[in-house]
């Protein structure tokens, strides 16, 4: 049995408030605590979404009820709210920004760059920024990150121009720093079926990828390639857990977003196996590196116990969160999360859960 610290999820979408038929802090946190995570920092992309005090308490009581690890919840960027410097109160209780620079699933997008700036010059420059930002809206924060002179941290990057480019931002001397998804690394858009109800005539276009839809769009090989061969320059591996029901992943208008939380762990160690990856650089990119990005408490007596030999099948029928599918069904996997301990207490052991909902502490209080 391999003992791991636990590991650190600075990118997970919990639905509540407002959408707790997907996902809720309960469901959310014990698949968490499956995937060996003791720690997750959750997205503001709720119903309603956390911009502000009132939004931000509503969350964090449903949290403080109901999670079963650790975790902490970032405050959205909108139109109306880049007033953070005044009261510097409120950033100190989340995770961090959240900006939202392309389009995705829920309300929160910034298109005019005269908002990004704001956020930019009263977000307090101690305090983490995280950017969903594609491409070229990449590039343009980078250069914003640059000019006022503070970290940012990209959210699950995809493609080849993107790592090519935090590469030659960060040989800059530039505060970037990002993460990457297992789905991002383990599937390409030739993955995609085609489907009858949903045809996909461009590849990258708008719609038809059905299941599999997802923001950022999977990729091609050779953007999964370049990814693979440039790992030093990725500083997270992040889950993007984005529950989405069966039924509405399957119906008319696809709602983008994998759930992940509880498949990474395996998924890394089966590379591991396959001797693409080593079990230090999982720790130093789902421990050590979030811990230091995010300004995250050492967890005591906190740790993992996984049986990096055992060979299994993934199937959505085993995992916790409820949304009831994964793209990785049926994928032969090595390791196995056998028992995890958080602050002292053994809080999941073979499939089930055993602290009770509310045992979970809010990392910034
Ligand atoms: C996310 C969701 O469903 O909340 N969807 C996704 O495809 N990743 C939103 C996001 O992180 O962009
Ligand atoms: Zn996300």
């Amino acid at each position: 049995m391999l003992k791991l610290p636990g590991l650190i999820d600075p990118h997970v979408h919990l639905r509540e408030p407002g959408q707790t038929h997907k996902e809720d802090w309960d469901s959310g946190t014990s698949a968490a605590l499956a995937g060996g995570v003791t720690v997750l920092l959750a997205m503001p992309n709720t119903r309603p979404p956390i911009f502000d005090a009132a939004t931000l308490n509503l969350a964090l009581a449903a949290a403080k009820a109901k999670a079963r690890c650790d975790y902490a919840q970032f405050l959205g960027a909108g139109p109306g709210n880049a007033e953070w410097g005044r009261h510097k109160a409120l950033p100190l209780r989340a995770a961090g920004l959240k900006m939202y620079l392309d389009s995705t699933f829920g309300e929160l997008r910034l298109d005019d760059m005269t908002l990004w700036q704001q956020h930019f010059q009263t977000w307090p420059r101690d305090l983490p920024i995280v950017a969903h930002s594609e491409s070229r809206s990449m590039a343009a924060v980078i250069l914003m990150a640059a000019i006022y002179d503070r970290p940012v941290h990209i959210a699950h990057i995809s493609l080849k121009e993107e790592v090519l480019l935090i590469k030659a931002a960060k040989e800059k001397g530039i505060k970037v720093t990002c993460e990457v998804c297992p789905h991002h690394l383990f599937l390409t858009k030739d993955d995609i079926p085609p489907s009858p109800l949903h045809p996909s005539p461009n590849g990258r276009g708008d719609g038809g990828e059905g299941r599999l839809s997802v923001r950022p769009r999977l990729a091609t090989k050779e953007d999964v390639d370049v990814l693979w061969a440039n790992l030093d320059v990725i500083d997270c591996f992040a889950t993007d857990h984005a529950p989405h029901t069966l039924a509405e992943k399957d119906g008319e208008n696809p709602p983008p977003g994998f759930p992940g939380v509880e498949t990474m762990l395996p998924l890394l160690f089966t590379a591991v196996s396959d001797g693409r990856l080593t079990i230090d650089q999982i720790i130093e990119k789902s421990v050590i590196n979030p811990r230091k990005i995010f300004s995250l408490p050492k967890q005591p007596e906190t740790w993992v116990e996984v049986d990096e030999n055992a060979r299994y099948e993934l199937h959505a029928a085993d995992l916790h969160s409820r949304c009831g599918w994964t793209p990785f069904e049926g994928w032969q996997v090595r390791g196995r999360v056998r028992r995890v301990t958080l602050r002292g207490r053994e809080a999941f052991k073979d499939g089930r859960a055993l602290v009770k909902p509310g045992y979970g502490r809010n990392v910034r209080e």
